[in-house]
């Protein structure tokens, strides 16, 4: 099922007209289906249904506590990179036993809250981060579980910025010395060594590099284990890749396939951390065309939606198709437009030579998979505030976002008293 469709010419969502939502709410509005993060999230659960695995949604694709309350209702637990995510999550009725902490940044605060919360378990990025967990349990009375994250030196095929696993990146424990930490934590009374965690990128759209990973996973485990080193628990990480142009990501069952395969027999508990694929295509982005130019041979669409309010083209020259609101006709014309934001810096682009109707000022268009890692990334740069956002579920439509005024974006700056005598050129410097 797709819950954007045309239906009676007007591009809706699940049964809500887009159109609708832009009047009534105004632009630029991201818009969320919530059956779909429900079908995805399934699609998932159902695949791996035979197999001991845990899903923890990754949080940081869209934090939104709606969208934390439908990860709840699902039964799925969460994936955490910070104090505040962990917050978010035991907020939306995600329990802490469902809660997995990652991060190459854990302040020692972050760790207490995570303790005293009882979490799943701390993935651990470098030795002294180790020590330091164990310090703080200990000082809690407590026993924290931890597994070590691994840098299996994989080298994931896609955006480079968004690649974890190779040598040099500042993720994880290089492989070679991973045994001797495993052994040292073994050692340490206020650690409960868990096991493993890999994650090797994000929007992954091969099998072939997940395999790799998991491999190694697999290999590392059976080699810990005949050294006497149990490994009770695998967290393979996230990255599954979704669909924004004409990519074939595995689908769920092709993933479970796999996993049967290495992981048969050996008693391992397992968990993934899917973000994007639980959300991306559950949500896009309402942008209103401002103004139509050509200049120096090329046409602009310029929308009120820009890198401000979707980050991802300008930072990772990603893809979103972006689709007129009201559906075209066969017939009707179409040109090659730059469609671009209102932000003054020039990689402020939504999409280059994209072949769109020659749309008037006012027209609506809809940017899509923008479900995940979209609205949370955005800013309130060149003070326009971020976009409101809608939860769509049937034919309900909720607020889950208020969109701010711009007065407010000022409302907590404050002025230090000696800036507030007379101004003016000179002012009362002698
Ligand atoms: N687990 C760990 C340890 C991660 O670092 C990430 C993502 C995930 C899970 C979830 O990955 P996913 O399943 O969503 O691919 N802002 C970038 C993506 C950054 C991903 C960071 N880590 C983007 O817009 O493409």
């Amino acid at each position: 099922m797709t819950p954007f469709a045309y239906r009676g010419g007007e591009l809706c969502v699940e049964e809500v007209p887009l159109a609708t939502l832009a009047e009534r709410f105004g632009t630029p509005l991201y818009v969320y289906s919530a059956n779909r993060i429900r079908d995805r999230i399934r699609a998932f659960k159902r695949a791996f249904a035979d197999l001991p695995v845990r899903f923890c949604y990754a949080v940081k694709a869209n934090p939104h506590l709606a969208v934390l309350r439908i990860v709840a209702q699902e039964g799925v637990g969460a994936d955490t990179v910070s104090g505040g995510e962990i917050e978010r999550a035991l907020a939306a009725g995600i329990a802490a036993e469902r809660i997995v902490f990652a991060g190459v940044a854990k302040t020692d605060e972050e760790i207490r809250l995570g303790i005293e919360a009882g979490i799943l378990q701390f993935n651990v990025e470098s030795p002294g981060e180790l020590e330091r967990i164990a310090a703080l349990a200990a000082a809690l009375g407590r026993v924290a579980p931890v597994a070590l994250r691994v840098n299996p030196d994989i080298a994931a095929p896609t955006h480079g910025k968004i690649a974890t696993g190779r040598r040099g990146d500042k993720f994880g424990i290089p492989l070679g010395e991973v045994p001797a930490l495993f052994a040292r934590a073994r050692a340490l009374s206020t650690v409960d060594l868990v096991g493993l965690h890999f994650h090797i990128g994000s929007q992954i759209t091969a099998l072939a590099p997940l395999v790799s990973a998991w491999e190694r996973a697999r290999d590392l485990l059976l080699d810990l284990r005949r050294s006497g080193l149990p490994v009770q628990r695998l967290d393979l990480g996230g990255g599954f890749g979704v669909r924004y142009r004409d990519e074939e990501p595995p689908m769920p069952e092709a993933l479970a396939r796999e996993v049967r395969r290495l992981f048969d027999g050996l008693e391992v508990e397992l968990i993934f951390e899917p973000g994007r694929a639980f959300v991306a295509d559950a949500g896009v982005l309402l942008a209103r065309v401002i103004e139509r130019k050509e200049s120096a041979g090329l046409r602009f669409l310029i929308v009120d939606a820009g890198m401000h309010t979707l980050l991802r083209p300008a930072l990772y020259d990603a893809f979103h198709a972006i689709v007129p609101v009201k559906e075209p006709a066969a017939a009707d014309e179409r040109l090659v437009f730059d469609v671009v934001g209102p932000i003054c810096e020039s990689s402020d682009v939504l999409g280059r030579n994209r072949l769109l109707p020659p749309l008037d000022a006012g027209a609506l268009v809809a940017i899509l998979t923008v479900g995940a890692y979209g609205a949370t990334m955005a800013t309130d740069y060149n003070s326009r505030p971020r976009p409101a956002e809608l939860l769509v579920d049937g034919s309900r439509v909720a607020v889950i976002r208020k969109r701010r005024e711009p007065r407010e974006l000022f409302a907590d700056e404050l002025v230090p008293d000696w800036l507030s005598g007379p101004g003016g050129a000179g002012g009362d410097v002698p």
